[in-house]
C-alpha cells in the first residue's frame, strides 16, 4: 500500500508542470518569444532612434568613451539605495535617511533610464522584447518609491514601508530579466571573436596583394576566424569580421571617412570601427574591434597576426 502510494506521489511529481514563477528563466524566455510586444517595441524604437541621432552625446549614452555599456553602472545606484532604505525600515532605522535614499534612487532612474533606452533601441526584437518588460519593472518600482516618498511626507509611514517594499519586489523582477538579457541574450558584451583563442601564434599567410581589389571591403577566412579585409594601395588593414556589438557581418559595411581615417560602419546598427586599428569611433558598439598587423612579403603576399 505504501509502495503503490509513493509510486503515484512520484508520478504525479513527473508530470506536474512547472509554474513559470518557479522557474524565472522559463517567463523569460516566453517574453523573448512575446510577438503581441511587437508593436509597442517597434513604435518606442523608432521614436528612440530619431531622438537620439548618431554623434557624440548619443556615444556617451551608449558609453563608448568609458569602452563598455553606461547602463550596467548606473543602474546600481538607484538599486543600492532602494534596497538600503528597505533595510532601513526593516531595522528601524531613521525615516529620514530612509526618505534621502528612497529620493536619491528615484533621481538615479533618469540616468540610467537614459543609457538603457539608448542601447535597447539597437538590439534584435527578442532582446528588446525582454528589454521592455525589463524597463516597465524599473519604471513600475520607481513610480512605486515615488509614491512611498509622497505616503510618507503625508504622515502615512507604514503605507509608504508597503510601498517601498513592494517597489524593491518590482524592481528585482526587472533585474532578474536585465541579467537575462546581459547574460542569456548578449547584450553588452562584445560578440568579436575571441582572436587570441581561435588563433595559432605568429604570422599567418592570407593571399597575394594583387587578389584585393583596392578600397573594397572583403570578406577572408583564417582558419576558424571570419575576417575584413581592407585594402588601400600598399597598405591592407585587417580586423575581425563579426562586430563586438550584436555580431553583424563589417564586411558588408560601408567604408566611411571620420577624423580623416578611413572607418567601417556595421550595416546592423551603424557601430563604426577605425579600419586600421579596430578603435570605436562610433557605438553602440564599445568594446574594440580586434584588429591584425599586417605586412607584404618579397613575392607580394600579405600576412598578418592578431594585434597584441
Ligand atoms: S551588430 Fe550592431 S552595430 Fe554591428
Amino acid at each position: 500500500m505504501r509502495q503503490s502510494l509513493l509510486t503515484a506521489a512520484r508520478r504525479a511529481r513527473k508530470t506536474r508542470k512547472p509554474s513559470l514563477l518557479s522557474r524565472p528563466a522559463a517567463l523569460a524566455e516566453r517574453i523573448e518569444r512575446a510577438h503581441t510586444l511587437d508593436p509597442l517595441v517597434c513604435s518606442l524604437s523608432d521614436t528612440v532612434v530619431r531622438a537620439l541621432p548618431a554623434g557624440k552625446g548619443t556615444d556617451a549614452l551608449h558609453g563608448v568613451p568609458f569602452g563598455q555599456p553606461a547602463h550596467p553602472a548606473l543602474v546600481r545606484f538607484p538599486l543600492g539605495c532602494w534596497t538600503s532604505a528597505v533595510l532601513l525600515d526593516l531595522f528601524r532605522g531613521t525615516e529620514r535617511a530612509a526618505g534621502m535614499l528612497i529620493a536619491a534612487g528615484v533621481a538615479g532612474t533618469a540616468p540610467a533610464a537614459a543609457t538603457g533606452l539608448a542601447d535597447w533601441s539597437a538590439l534584435h526584437r527578442d532582446q528588446q522584447r525582454v528589454g521592455l518588460v525589463h524597463a516597465a519593472c524599473q519604471g513600475g518600482a520607481a513610480a512605486l518609491f515615488l509614491g512611498s516618498l509622497t505616503a510618507r511626507a503625508g504622515g502615512r509611514t507604514g503605507y509608504g514601508r508597503a510601498l517601498s517594499a513592494s517597489g524593491l519586489a518590482v524592481a528585482a523582477i526587472g533585474a532578474y530579466l536585465g541579467g537575462h538579457l546581459a547574460l542569456r541574450l548578449g547584450a553588452g558584451t562584445s560578440h568579436a571573436e575571441q582572436v587570441s583563442h581561435l588563433s595559432v601564434l605568429g604570422w599567418h599567410d592570407l593571399c597575394a596583394l594583387t587578389e584585393l581589389a583596392d578600397r573594397r571591403p572583403v570578406r577572408r577566412q583564417l582558419g576558424y576566424l571570419s575576417l575584413l579585409v581592407y585594402r588601400q594601395g600598399g597598405e591592407v588593414s585587417v580586423l575581425s569580421d563579426r562586430c563586438s556589438h550584436l555580431g553583424g557581418p563589417l564586411h558588408q559595411g560601408r567604408i566611411v571617412v571620420e577624423r580623416g581615417a578611413a572607418c567601417v560602419a556595421c550595416p546592423w546598427h551603424g557601430s563604426t570601427f577605425a579600419i586600421a586599428s579596430g578603435a570605436v569611433v562610433h557605438g553602440p558598439a564599445t568594446a574594440r574591434q580586434p584588429s591584425f598587423q599586417t605586412r607584404l612579403t618579397a613575392d607580394g603576399r600579405v600576412e598578418l597576426r592578431p594585434r597584441p
